[in-house]
């Protein structure tokens, strides 16, 4: 077999056989394939896609590449949740303590902030003393002692995806589906997960910006999840304006502390009991959605979620006492705000330009390797929908220095967009694919 027939094939639209991919795969993580032959097969694919059989072909090779964490001896169900990623989406945080005081156990393995997207680890981090390089020995550990555990990929789950990854992200080969698709489940194949719920988002905060293509992807997830024999299901969610109050990292551990209280804004818990009712029903304690999410509700009154929630961060490392007393005060030295510009209603806040903004705070970063900020972030004021006088304080902003500052302002006085009628309520759960 040679890797230029293999790229021949696909730039002309064949079906590659099994063999095919594991050889051109296999050879690129054993350093036999160079980079240019694997850029050159991945804008193929780019191009031509994949069938369903090649792209659960891919993805069962690339999760063969390393190696896959060994939940023997631990009780299930074990439920995970993706997110495509978005601007202020903080579910993770919340939906692993409440799925676990159903009973679920949740091995989440989350990624960090790149783009304007904000990232599960970076947030974590932002609790004092937080761990998120755990052992496997350690992440079996706490998963059998809380419920779920959250933490960053180690570097011998799915080696594939780390170079292939990095090779797509400067050859414009991010956004093929079939490349994604193999990208995220092989990853949630290795942590252990047997079941998953997909929350795949739309709008201007996503990686889809389109739904058509977000309801594309969420199919070819679907389908090849099932393929690998997991039990799966997606929901398109609308990621047009920053889920929640608040977006940054310590901002939104904070966030999801007020939904554990029950004192969390509606978009957000709308999000995320949708979600985790689907985590519910996957894990077999919920017939329905409408049974999974008052399951989750009774939960969340009784106050066990949070507890969960203050466990981990302790078994993590983090620092309970601490993390309390900074919670409403861990802030920034740069502060500004963004006043409405105008009377009326907001008709939208830019979700992508917030995230934007945000970088330029602290908030996220432009390249791996870069330091965000735990303090750093905006907290939202007003949102789509609400009233406003000329003046009105719309958010509050905090940066790490004053550069951040001064460039963001602007970004996010423009993220605002007002009219003179309340736009139409809409639902943020388009669909689910199942
Ligand atoms: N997230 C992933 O893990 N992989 C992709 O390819 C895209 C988003």
């Amino acid at each position: 077999m040679r890797a230029v027939d293999i790229i021949m094939n696909k730039r002309v639209g064949k079906e590659l056989s099994r063999e095919e991919i594991a050889f051109l795969i296999e050879g690129y993580v054993a350093g036999e394939i160079p980079d240019y032959q694997v850029a050159a097969w991945a804008m193929a694919v780019f191009f031509q896609g994949m069938s369903p059989a090649e792209t659960a072909a891919l993805t069962g090779v690339m999760l063969k590449s390393g190696a896959v964490i060994d939940l023997s001896g631990i009780s299930g169900p074990f439920v995970d949740k993706h997110s495509t990623g978005g601007v202020g989406d903080k579910t993770s945080l919340i939906l692993a303590p409440l799925a676990a005081s159903l009973g679920i156990r949740d091995p989440m393995m989350s990624g960090r902030a790149l783009g304007h997207t904000g990232g599960t680890l970076d947030k974590l981090e932002a609790i004092p003393g937080y761990r998120t390089n755990l052992s496997v020995e350690q992440f079996r550990s706490i998963i059998r002692q809380n419920g779920f555990v959250m933490t960053g990929q180690t570097k011998d789950i799915v080696p594939a995806d780390k170079l292939l990854y990095a090779l797509r992200d400067v050859t414009a080969t991010v956004e093929s589906i079939p490349l994604i698709t193999a990208s995220i489940l092989s990853k949630k194949a290795a942590e252990g997960a047997d079941a998953l719920v997909l929350d795949v988002k739309f709008g201007s905060g996503a990686f889809m910006q389109k739904v058509e293509d977000a309801e594309r992807l969420a199919r070819s997830l679907v389908d090849t999840g099932k393929a690998m024999g997991k039990r799966i299901i997606a929901l398109l969610t609308d990621m047009d304006e920053p889920l929640g109050r608040m977006v940054g990292n310590f901002l939104e551990v904070e966030e999801s502390l007020d939904c554990l209280e029950g004192k969390g804004p509606g978009d957000l818990m709308e999000v995320t009991l949708e979600l985790a009712a689907r985590m519910a029903m996957l894990g077999g304690m919920a017939a329905g959605p409408e049974e999974g999410r008052r399951l989750c509700e009774e939960s969340l009154a009784g106050g066990r979620p949070r507890q969960l929630f203050l466990d981990n961060i302790q078994s993590q490392g983090g620092d309970v006492k601490q993390f309390l007393e900074l919670r409403g005060n861990y802030r920034p030295e740069y502060r500004g705000e963004v006043r409405a510009k105008q009377p009326g209603y907001i008709t939208r806040i830019n979700a992508g330009q917030v995230g934007r903004a945000g970088v330029l705070l602290g908030v996220g970063r432009n390249r791996t390797g870069d330091s965000v900020s735990p303090t750093a972030g905006i907290q939202l004021h007003r949102k789509r929908g609400d009233p406003v006088a000329a003046g009105d304080l719309i958010m509050t902003v905090w940066a790490r220095d004053a550069e951040g500052l001064n460039t963001s302002l602007p970004l996010l006085a423009e993220a605002v967009e007002y009219g003179r009628t309340a736009p139409a309520p809409r639902s943020l759960v388009l669909k689910e694919i199942i």
